[in-house]
């Protein structure tokens, strides 16, 4: 009975092992279940009501049969109760990482050697030190065997297997996250809801510029193939993030509209291309023509010979 540790580290270290084995058991994805489902909370509350509830009872049943016993017996089980708190094993494993000699007995291991009254001992090396050094020793080898002479895998490789993890993350992140368009990743939305969200933003925000038709008026004609600031997409949905020139009107509408409105309403503008509006404003700007769009032979050409490659030049590109 008197061997028990006492109630303040008993309760706290099965209320964490509890705790523990739930975090384990209880699948809940990126958050911890505590966080994820609340009930939890409630469990691990009654978990920790139910310990103090039973240390009470423990207690009381010792103080019970304590008023049982004779007064000797009284006494010698308070006696064995005060010696067994000491920390005995603690203390004995301590000494045996430790191989300290008491200082009465450093008689046995000093050295004959005396320099004007400083002398030396002859102290073993620590026992935790010396198992750690073996420790290192060994997993040198492992680590030689493993990594230089079968190869496991390498830097390089790792690397790669991270970046690859990484894009299908990413790739995962994308489907739900369709806010997740930017300049370089926008591309023509061709869905008749993309276009319709397109044009009911159109008919809020633009109009009073560009016109119901997209004719122009304050702004220019977003029906023909003359562009000040660029056509295709990627053009089209930088200028309407960005904005037009300084002191033109077209303000940048990154402030207001969400990545993905910004790509539908770039998406709607580009499906008014080639019709024919009721009072076209003249054409500004230059035909614009898609760089990307292979017609001729002599573009094709143009393909950078020159390939610059060092140690980073890995998976990525
Ligand atoms: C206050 C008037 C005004 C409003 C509102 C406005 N624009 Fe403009 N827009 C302009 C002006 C002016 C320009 C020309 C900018 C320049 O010359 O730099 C322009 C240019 C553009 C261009 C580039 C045209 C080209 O030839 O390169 C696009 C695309 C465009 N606007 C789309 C939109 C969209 C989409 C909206 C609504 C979300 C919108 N604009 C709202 C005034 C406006």
């Amino acid at each position: 009975m008197s061997t028990r540790t006492p109630w303040w580290i008993r309760i706290p270290l099965l209320f964490f092992i509890i705790f523990g084995l739930m975090e384990y058991f209880i699948d809940s994805g990126e958050k911890p279940a505590i966080i994820e489902y609340p009930i939890t909370q409630f469990f691990l509350l009654m978990v920790l009501l139910i310990l103090i509830a039973i240390e009470l009872i423990l207690s009381s049943i010792e103080n019970v049969m304590f008023q049982t016993l004779s007064e000797e017996a009284k006494e010698r089980y308070l006696a064995s109760k005060a010696k067994k708190r000491e920390w005995t094993w603690v203390k004995s494993i301590y000494k045996r990482l430790t191989k300290t000699k008491e200082i009465e007995k450093e008689g046995e291991i000093i050295l004959d050697h005396n320099y004007d009254g400083i002398r030396e001992l002859d102290n073993v090396l620590p026992p935790w030190w010396v198992y750690l050094f073996y420790a290192t020793i060994i997993f040198a080898v492992v680590y030689l065997i493993r990594f230089h002479v079968a190869g496991d895998y390498d830097q390089k490789l790792e690397y790669e297997q991270e970046v690859a993890a990484a894009k299908i993350a990413i790739e995962e992140y994308k489907k739900t996250a369709k806010d997740l368009v930017d300049v370089n990743t926008v591309e023509f939305l061709s869905e008749a809801a993309d276009l319709s969200a397109g044009e009911k933003i159109f008919t809020t925000n633009c109009v009073a510029c560009h016109m119901a038709d997209g004719g122009g008026g304050i702004g220019p004609n977003l029906t023909d193939e003359y562009w000040i600031l660029g056509g295709g997409i990627k053009n089209v949905f930088n200028t309407i993030s960005e904005g037009g020139r300084d002191g033109k009107g077209m303000i940048a509408w990154k402030q207001s509209l969400k990545p993905v409105e910004m790509a539908q309403v770039a998406s709607y503008i580009l499906t008014l291309g080639g019709t024919t509006p009721a009072d076209p404003k003249a054409p500004e700007g230059e035909i614009w023509v898609d760089p990307d769009a292979p017609e001729s032979e002599e573009t094709i050409e143009e393909t950078p010979t020159e390939q610059v490659s060092d140690s980073t030049d890995v998976a990525m590109n």
